[in-house]
């Protein structure tokens, strides 16, 4: 995905449905590491990032087959103590995953670099403060991180600063196969860290308190392959609804869990967009104009970050948002990118510090630059639903985590090329 096309203005209305999470898949993936054995995964988003990461493990030794139903198997008996090339895992943020899961598995894990969406400096201190506490020695070295444990991890009390989604989930991982009790305080609660869980217990692991700020892990000595489906992508739904906001509606969005889109439908509803639920759907309907108000990201529950440059690209459509609004970012310190580029659309758009100040205005169809996976999908939203015709290159990093993404837009009716 290169190049994204956009002829705007039209009004979108229609169902699709809604592929695997990213950010499930992704732990999962690399976390099936510690079964050394084979997985089968439903569900799994075919998009750029969880390709690389099929990439990675086949590269470390696991042999992948796509099966004729649509489910892929990971053999990881293969996997071999040793390091990815950095050219690989610095594509991902996921790749993170892998320390936790080499360490756990081979008492050894060597990682070049990590990549994903660049929100300024992403640093992984709470992973590594982690492993040092369950007995690991880390060693930072000039390009890379090492960190040994020959004689295995132990349980430990590891109290996190923030309740961070890649900690948790990397901790959780390690400490499934640790010696002994593992207590993560200040844990994240996000649903992909609930589905993660659910895969190790279901493989064997002992964790409990998912959900809560205090998850508890019994390690095992082994760990067992198992058939698992990736949990629906909330952000991908999240995204979709938005479009139907912009444009209007009624979207509806299938094959979602509607408990993990509380927090986008909580500010829909105080926006005055029409929300329906069903039990694995939710519709949209935004026919008439909506407020704008003041959005706060955080940890789940809280507002996803995931979401908010898509939100703020609601406030900033003239044609459609009343009054004045606001996103306060506090989950990465610099993800206000997309901002420059809805600037260029004719976006009013003030910032002080962690907050975006959003006045509607009428916005022009414009060549566009996606900044980064969510920012893009905001530009993207912009473009659908401003009249002319817009172009956003560097789509790739659109491409990372929305799959048919042409597909689904047309079947709502959208005038939309991917080059
Ligand atoms: N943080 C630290 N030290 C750490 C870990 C995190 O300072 O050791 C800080 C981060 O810099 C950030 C905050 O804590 O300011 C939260 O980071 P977190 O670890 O929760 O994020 P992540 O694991 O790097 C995942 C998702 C992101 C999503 C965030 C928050 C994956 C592969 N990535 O990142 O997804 O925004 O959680 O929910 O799961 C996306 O899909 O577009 C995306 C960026």
């Amino acid at each position: 995905m290169n190049k994204i096309v956009v002829s705007g203005g039209r009004r979108l209305s229609g169902e699709i449905t809604v592929g695997g999470s990213k950010n499930a898949a992704l732990p999962i993936l690399f976390g099936g590491i510690v079964t050394g054995e084979s997985c089968v995964f439903s569900n799994l988003p075919r998009v750029s990032d969880v390709l690389k990461a099929l990439e990675i493990l086949k590269f470390l030794g696991a042999r992948i087959r796509f099966l004729q139903s649509g489910d892929v198997r990971v053999d990881y008996s293969g996997v071999r103590a040793g390091c990815a090339p950095c050219s690989l895992t610095s594509a991902i943020r996921g790749s993170t995953y892998l320390l936790g899961a080499m360490l756990a598995q081979f008492g050894r894990a060597e990682l070049g670099g990590a990549g994903g969406c660049d929100f300024g400096a992403r640093p992984i201190d709470q992973h590594l403060m982690g492993f040092e506490r369950m007995g690991a020695r880390v060693s930072c070295l000039e390009n890379s991180v090492l960190i040994e444990a020959p004689n295995g991890l132990h349980g430990a009390r590891i109290p996190l600063a923030m309740p961070s989604v890649g900690a948790t989930a990397n901790l959780m991982i390690a400490a499934s196969l640790a010696e002994g009790e593992t207590v993560i305080e200040n844990a994240a609660a996000e649903p992909h860290v609930a589905a993660l869980a659910a895969f190790l217990c279901d493989a064997g692991a002992r964790i409990t308190g998912v959900g809560t700020d205090s998850v508890r892990v019994i390690g095992v000595q082994k760990l067992y392959g198992v058939q698992n489906s990736i949990i629906p992508d909330m952000i991908e739904a999240g995204t979709y609804l938005c479009a139907g906001v912009a444009c209007g509606g009624p979207v509806r969005v299938r094959a979602v869990c509607p408990a993990h889109l509380t927090p986008l439908l909580d500010t829909f509803s105080k926006m005055g967009v029409k929300v329906q639920t069903g039990e694995d759907s939710v519709t949209v309907t935004a026919l008439e104009r909506y407020r704008c108000i003041d959005v706060v990201t955080g940890p789940f529950p809280a507002f996803p970050t995931d979401l908010q440059p898509q939100i703020a690209a609601l406030f900033c459509l003239g044609n459609r948002a009343m009054g004045e609004g606001s996103v306060t970012e506090l989950v990465f310190r610099s993800r206000f990118r997309y901002i420059e580029e809805l600037r260029r659309m004719g976006a009013i758009v003030s910032i002080q510090d962690r907050c975006a100040h959003i006045q509607p205005s009428v916005l022009q169809a414009r060549k566009l630059r996606s900044p980064d996976l969510r920012g893009g999908a905001a530009l993207l939203l912009a473009a659908l639903a401003t009249n002319g015709q817009s172009e956003i290159t560097n789509a790739a990093t659109v491409g990372r985590g929305y799959e048919h993404l042409e597909a689904k837009l047309r079947a709502l009716g959208a005038h939309i090329t991917v080059f």
